[in-house]
């Protein structure tokens, strides 16, 4: 079979905050699309042969000192290119027209209409809602390109050389503000490319077995199972691969949530017939928890203590020359990107993520994949919905929604409190799609209260949910006042210790979704 890779699109980044979202557009259609820095050199564009190039967004104007620009090699391979918004004025640049401020900046929805009949747009209505974001627009088109569309600030909001393959669109076909966005980006793909849909999960699947069997040979395979979708789908595509050659070991801190470490055996081990080594490690971490109550310094005890502990189970199992990762694709294209700029909030140390000089050799098999991709694969291999549409859990744990010290009892405490909470959400159905993440924190202040006719003094418990596609910004969620009701008499009836249920409506920024 040929690499499902090839015959894709690759998207040259000059920074947008949507460039990830061209690419996700693009494999939603069938067609794999990659994201690399639009100064990567043209050997590693043409790796996976290309059919077509898409210049993003960004933040520069081209006629600065520094701005970033197009690699000229790249117009000469003859492929179709596409460029949006600033990926359009670097074109322009590149070519010889002219790029100017505009006179005035064109921010939000704008309205469309055609000039001229194109492969890019003339299946599209006659006038049509885009989203713009620009302060540059092109004053003069590149020799041999005709303007295609305008709106009321931008005589030349697309344009193209029908000849050449070169477009540009001065607003986001990505964004869910143009309707009609996708449509364009499936007639550059499809009709201007002629690209073939054959990205698709089955393909995918078969594609990465052959891989991971050509990678492993006949050697062992070791996976550090989290429960989370991503270590769940590398789990049971290597299985799939290599059958009981694959060992997982899944370790139970001791700060999952209810019922966490029962559901995750009986998935992989009942289910998915996959050889599972579970390391009941709680007692080693609350002992190391004791008196600890910084959340930094929770991170980074629970960070080292599971590296060592799942040192001290793979030691157990001889023989494997392989550790198995859920990398995901954002993952990589971020790490790039992460190391510069970023300043530290928290820590994030991913439980999952363990180091290199652990010993082994790596075997990612999700790195190509976008988060919703890994879930239709999971789903292709089997495993059932609880598991894939699981909200992210922090690698500390509940030890960062423990605030204060980290007990036996008031994990206990915690984890009733949150199975009622999530538990609600989800026979309300808004367990996925309207929150993102919904969990229970334990506060270590007492409040006084009255149940019968007794005082009551005892701890706080907090409801987190929040919307948010990106985990960066967040919108605490508006919880239909009946639920939060019924769940607040459920926790102080049925729940020891707690007398008093908040609902937190902080966004982020300036709060965070955790709480510590
Ligand atoms: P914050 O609290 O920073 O969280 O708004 C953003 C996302 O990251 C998760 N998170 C963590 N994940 N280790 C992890 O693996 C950590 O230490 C950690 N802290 C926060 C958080 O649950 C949310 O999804």
């Amino acid at each position: 079979m040929n690499d499902l890779r090839q015959g894709g699109v690759v998207i040259l980044d000059y920074g947008s905050q949507y460039t990830q979202l061209i690419a996700r557009r693009i494999r939603e259609q069938g067609v794999y699309a990659e994201v690399l820095p639009h100064a990567a050199p043209l050997e590693r564009l043409l790796r996976h042969q290309p059919a077509g190039f898409i210049l993003s967004g960004g933040p520069s104007s081209v006629y600065e000192a520094a701005a970033p620009q197009l690699n000229p090699a790249l117009l000469a391979q003859g492929r179709p290119i596409l460029g949006i918004c600033y990926g359009m004025q670097a074109l322009t640049h590149a070519l010889g027209g002219v790029v100017a401020p505009a006179r005035a900046r064109e921010y939000g929805r704008a309205s469309l209409t055609h000039r001229r009949r194109s492969p890019l747009l003339d299946d599209l209505p006659e006038t049509l809602t885009v989203w713009m974001s620009h302060g540059d627009r092109i004053e003069q088109p590149p020799p041999g390109f005709v303007p295609l569309a305008e709106s009321d600030n931008s005589p030349l909001a697309a344009m193209g050389d029908l000849a050449r393959h070169l477009y540009g669109v001065q607003f986001h076909p990505e964004v869910q503000h143009t309707p009609q966005g996708v449509a364009l980006l499936r007639n550059f793909i499809f009709r201007i490319c002629g690209c073939a849909d054959h990205w698709q999960p089955a393909a995918f699947i078969e594609q990465s077995v052959a891989a991971i069997r050509a990678q492993v040979g006949p050697e062992r395979v070791l996976l550090a199972l989290s429960g989370g979708v991503d270590s769940a789908v590398a789990g049971a595509l290597i299985h799939r691969a290599i059958g009981d050659r694959l060992t997982s070991i899944f370790v139970n801190t001791g700060l999952l949530r209810l019922g966490e470490a029962e559901q995750v055996l009986h998935v992989f081990r009942e289910q998915q017939g996959m050889d599972v080594r579970y390391a009941d490690a709680s007692e080693t971490f609350l002992e190391a928890l004791r008196g600890v109550t910084e959340p930094e310094a929770k991170r980074k005890l629970i960070g080292r203590l599971f590296i060592d502990v799942f040192k001290a189970q793979a030691a157990q199992v001889s023989g494997m020359r392989f550790l198995a990762q859920g990398t995901i694709y954002p993952d990589v294209i971020e790490s790039a990107a992460a190391s510069s700029a970023s300043h530290t909030i928290k820590s994030h140390h991913n439980v999952g993520g363990l180091p290199a000089e652990i010993g082994f050799e790596l075997l990612e098999p999700l790195r190509d994949l976008f988060k919703d991709e890994v879930r239709r694969v999971g789903a292709a291999l089997g495993l059932p919905e609880d598991i894939l549409w699981r909200q992210p859990f922090p690698g500390p744990g509940l030890a960062i929604r423990c605030l204060g010290e980290v007990t036996f009892p008031r994990l206990e405490t915690l984890r009733q409190a949150d199975a009622i909470f999530v538990g609600a959400l989800q026979a309300a159905g808004l367990l996925r799609g309207a929150t993102a993440q919904s969990f229970a924190v334990l506060l270590p202040v007492k409040s006084v209260g009255v149940m019968g006719d007794n005082r009551t003094y005892e701890e706080v418990v907090v409801l987190r949910a929040v919307a948010t596609d990106d985990f960066m910004t967040a919108d605490w969620a508006k919880l239909p006042y009946d639920l939060l009701d019924t769940v607040s008499r459920r926790i102080v009836n049925e729940v020891p210790g707690v007398n008093r249920v908040t609902y937190d409506i902080t966004g982020k920024p300036p709060g965070t979704i955790e709480w510590e």
